[in-house]
């Protein structure tokens, strides 16, 4: 990160993207109800900024199904290859 860009305080460490996996499993069903408020549905494209390890991503993926797209950035590279994990198994 530049300068100007203050550095995310949380921090991205291997145990700390692991308690956002822990604590997404448990908020799993509030997420997908708030989702589902929110009025996603199939075949919308949705984009997921500050998409950490991606779990809200992929199950926004999951009520836009195959015809929908869902794109999740993130300032910090580390989450990242932590979203692609599931995404690749
Ligand atoms: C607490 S995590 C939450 C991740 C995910 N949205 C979730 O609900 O589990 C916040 C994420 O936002 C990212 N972030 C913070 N500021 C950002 C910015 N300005 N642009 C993009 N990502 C940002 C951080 O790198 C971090 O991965």
């Amino acid at each position: 990160m530049g300068a100007s860009t203050p550095e995310y305080q949380i921090g991205h460490s291997d145990p700390e993207m692991n308690r956002l996996q822990l604590q997404a499993g448990v908020y799993r069903p509030l997420t997908e109800q708030v989702l589902r408020g929110a009025g996603l549905r199939p075949g919308m494209r949705v984009l997921d900024v500050g998409c950490g390890v991606g779990d809200v991503s992929f199950i926004a993926a999951e009520l836009v199904g195959p015809t929908g797209e869902v794109v999740g950035i993130d300032s910090a590279s580390r989450p990242l290859e932590w979203a692609r994990r599931p995404a690749s198994t």
